[in-house]
């Protein structure tokens, strides 16, 4: 067996010019922080985009980027400014994010980013042929890169070819409004194997191959000329070992060795003993809820008044695609959102809400998991959701409640949380109450069950499944070209 070629539009790091000098921060989202995992442990290449595009690059800085990211077991892929725009700003990020998500009204149907999107599909898939050797297996990431599977197949028909998409893909009714529908369907197709985090998303797209291509689908497989394309739903875990670890260690930290927000996290246990702590972890993006959980927190504060001055809420959102209008907007939304509610609920001695706009290492997430009693994650849609895994991972006594939306991908593996649908203000508040009224007992019995199963089902099984799912489906289908 070959390599692994992993190509998707983020890579592990994303390179950022300070100083004169090259600096490498971590990649923030799902994709990039699982993948991170499944990529340090095998022999692959990662193809992706740096983050710069060339005119941010200075020429004599070009040969450090190259190491900067070889050092990083990764290569990039060169985009120009007006191609980061119509790709990235522009057809994944205003096109079919929102419609993936079901966010109908913001999704823009411009043919201009469509044919940027196009040109740079085959520019990954050109660096992938580049490095593509027999026996190699090229594994194709998310709705950035729908239509490269396809264009590898033309040039390399040979080589087993597997696409996973880590959103939503949406219902028939949804998907049907893309004016270039067919097209992305016929990318997708160049994959032998495709991949999503669940069976309701697995069925949506094989309803929408059948209805608007014609083609035969039995069960998960999709009969095409001479070829069969399977289809499968792989939910993607976590590192376990590495969240669960890092919050045992992190239990063992002298006072001196504490984070500065470790510190304070203690201070503020210690000095207010029954209050309670909700974390909400997200991309400042408006598929996340973040304005509606703001609204039901609100509606929690008037309707349990006893609890004013007895929880806090802390909101980290990382800043994300802050180019495109939609995420401007919920920005300044959730800024005064936040300052509305602070000015209305506060008093001398308590701030409801903790807000923090900004990316956090690892050491101070793990702080953060650790220290808070519920961790309150309610998108209005998302393909999966890692940081419910992640939350669940650290509680190393058991303890923690997780409030999680039914909308969630990992609602699906997670029951023993309290799912709530977000946009029902009553239910949520309800699931609040009932979280910081939990007994003991009854927390540890639920993660328990959680915990085991995010440990069995951990990122390495979700890709051993995933590659071993694309072995044998290579097989099977060169037996039935060769009947
Ligand atoms: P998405 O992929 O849509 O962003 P996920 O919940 O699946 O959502 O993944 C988010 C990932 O980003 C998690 O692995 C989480 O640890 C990481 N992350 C989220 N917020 C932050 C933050 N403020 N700082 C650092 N990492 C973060
Ligand atoms: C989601 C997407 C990923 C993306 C991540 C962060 O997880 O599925 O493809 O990388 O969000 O978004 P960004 O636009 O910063 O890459």
């Amino acid at each position: 067996m070959g390599k692994t070629i992993i190509i998707s539009n983020r890579l592990p790091v994303q390179l950022q010019i300070s100083n004169g000098g090259i600096s490498a921060i971590p990649s923030v989202g799902g994709l990039a922080t699982g993948m991170k995992s499944v990529h340090s442990g095998s022999d692959s290449i990662w193809i992706g985009w740096s983050g710069l595009t060339d005119e941010e690059i200075p020429k004599k800085l070009a040969p450090k980027i190259d190491q900067a990211l070889a050092e990083h077991g990764s290569a990039k892929v060169n985009l120009t400014a007006k191609e980061v725009d119509g790709f990235y700003y522009g057809f994944s990020n205003r096109t079919i994010w929102p419609l993936f998500h079901y966010f109908l009204e913001y999704s823009e149907f411009e043919l201009e980013s469509w044919n940027v999107y196009k040109a740079v599909n085959q520019k990954f898939a050109d660096a992938i042929l580049e490095k593509a050797e027999d026996d190699d297996i090229v594994w194709v990431h998310d709705y950035q890169l729908m239509l490269v599977p396809q264009m590898v197949r033309e040039k390399r028909p040979d080589i087993s070819i597997g696409f996973f998409l880590h959103i939503p893909f949406p219902s028939f009714e949804i998907f049907r409004t893309l004016p270039w529908r067919e097209e992305v369907l016929e990318g997708l197709l160049g994959a032998d194997l495709i991949g999503f985090h669940t069976y309701d998303y697995e069925r949506h797209f094989l309803s929408s191959v059948r209805r608007l291509l014609g083609l035969e689908v039995s069960f998960n497989d999709i009969y095409l000329n001479d070829r069969i394309i399977k289809v499968d739903s792989f939910p993607m875990g976590i590192d376990y070992k590495k969240f669960s670890e890092a919050a045992k260690e992190h239990e063992k930290n002298t006072t001196a060795q504490q984070s500065e927000l470790q510190q304070r996290l203690n201070n503020h246990k210690r000095s207010t003993p029954d209050a309670k702590l909700i974390l909400s972890i997200d991309r400042l993006d408006y598929s996340k809820g973040i304005a509606k959980r703001l609204n039901a927190f609100e509606y929690f504060l008037n309707k349990f008044p006893q609890y004013k001055e007895k929880v806090r809420l802390i909101i980290l959102a990382v800043p994300s695609r802050s180019n495109v209008p939609q995420y401007q907007l919920l920005k300044k939304e959730v800024d005064e959102l936040i300052g509305r509610i602070n000015g209305d609920f506060s008093t001398v001695s308590w701030t409801p809400i903790w807000y923090f706009y900004r990316s956090v290492p690892f050491e101070n997430l793990i702080d953060l998991y650790t220290s808070s009693d519920i961790a309150w994650l309610t998108p209005l849609r998302d393909g999966m959701n890692l940081v419910a895994k992640e939350y669940i991972a650290t509680r190393t006594d058991k303890t923690g409640v997780l409030i999680l939306s039914e909308m969630a991908g990992s609602a699906n593996e997670m029951n023993e949380s309290l799912l709530v649908n977000p946009n029902n203000f009553e239910q949520t508040a309800n699931a609040i109450y009932e979280a910081i009224n939990m007994p003991i007992e009854e927390q540890k019995a639920r993660n328990t069950e959680l915990q085991k199963r995010l440990e069995r089902y951990n990122v390495e099984r979700w890709a051993n499944d995933f590659m071993s799912s694309l072995k044998e489906q290579k097989e099977r289908d060169a037996a039935n070209i060769s009947k």
